[in-house]
């Protein structure tokens, strides 16, 4: 049976569905994406993923003409035509269809594609294993906390760790860590858990923040700063995070043994409590209440069955690319 997709408005099996050779998401790469994690048939953070949606189209000053509630109660639809227990939704918005040209395009209307993936990622057997990374040089552009549907340099990434029977590649720039193809890079010291700041060098991951609003209830500290490769190769763990691996321990950097080859114990354990998080197991952790000056969006609307049609869209601070004011400010909710 083929799968149900959603494009511009009509939900159509997938052989159906087709966008205009024109569109500015196809010619330029001018449109932004997002995945949401479904467990148990429930969306995981999906209110987050579209701040961070909405934040990126204000970033490329693309007018979202759609409200949080309407592209909640899609992805619900999707998961429903579906019978989607496991696995993701993916949303692309591109600037729409127009005849090639590079600026602008005057009274545009963008397109809006939506696809749910079935993937077993909660039970995933690379969980017992951990997996592979390896180093690349990071070929990105400079504008990485945009989720920007331009590819390219995760796809050859990626595909060199395949070549190279690894599951992600770390990127590296200016002898330090950015970040997976796909995924937030973390290691461990101690007690401690380590990634880089947020910046423009890499994106926001909604999972590194719902990591980072539990840790201190598990006696874990966090220290936001740059690790180089051979600080990871020495490190006592090494993991990802992202919305369809979770948290998921690091084995292998370059060929050699991180925690003796083994899936460490904080990663482990990280990843136990994020997926008690995500399907809100009555034991699972509580969160802080956001801060008052800051509009409660990303943090609260965490977590299975969070949908608040009513709230407005905002991004926290720390959402944001220190030294990068906003552009058109984003447009998406009601
Ligand atoms: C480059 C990059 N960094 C980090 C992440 C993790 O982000 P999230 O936790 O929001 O899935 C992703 C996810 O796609 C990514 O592509």
């Amino acid at each position: 049976m083929s799968r149900i997709v959603y494009v511009n408005g009509a939900y159509l099996p997938e052989e159906d569905a087709k966008i205009s050779v024109f569109d500015r998401g196809f010619i330029f790469g001018d449109g932004i994406y997002e995945v949401s994690a479904v467990i148990g048939g429930k969306l995981v953070d999906c209110e987050a993923h579209l701040a961070r949606l909405a934040r990126s189209c204000g970033e490329i000053r693309l007018a979202l003409p759609w409200s949080t509630a309407e592209l909640v109660a899609i992805h619900e639809e999707l998961i429903r035509r579906n019978a989607l227990d496991e696995g993701g939704v993916y949303l692309e918005v591109t600037r729409g269809a127009s005849d090639r040209d590079f600026p602008f395009p005057k009274d545009v209307t963008p397109t809006l594609v939506m696809f749910t993936q079935a993937r077993n990622f909660v039970n995933a057997p690379a969980v017992k294993t951990g997996i592979k990374v390896v180093s690349t040089p990071d070929l990105r552009w400079a504008r990485r906390d945009i989720k920007s549907v331009n590819l390219l340099a995760p796809v050859l990434a990626k595909q060199f760790a395949a070549e190279n029977g690894a599951q992600e590649a770390w990127m590296i720039e200016d002898g330090v860590v950015t970040e997976g193809a796909s995924s937030t890079a973390w290691i461990v010291k101690g007690k401690t858990l380590i990634s880089r700041p947020l910046s423009n060098k890499v994106l926001p991951g909604i999972t590194r923040k719902a990591v980072l609003a539990y840790i201190a209830e598990t006696g874990f500290a966090f220290e936001e700063r740059e690790f180089t490769l051979a600080e990871a190769l020495d490190a006592e763990e090494a993991f990802i995070t992202s919305a369809t691996s979770l948290v998921m321990p690091v084995t292998t950097i370059d060929g050699h043994s991180i925690h003796n080859g083994a899936p460490g114990p904080t990663a482990l354990r990280l990843r136990e409590i994020y997926i008690d998080f995500a399907t809100e197991r009555p034991e699972g952790p509580s969160f802080p209440p956001c801060e008052p000056a800051q509009r409660p969006v990303a943090r609260a609307s965490v977590g299975r069955g969070s949908r608040r049609p009513d709230r407005p869209l905002a991004v926290h601070q720390d959402d944001r690319a220190p030294g990068f004011r906003s552009g058109t400010p984003p447009v998406c909710g009601p």
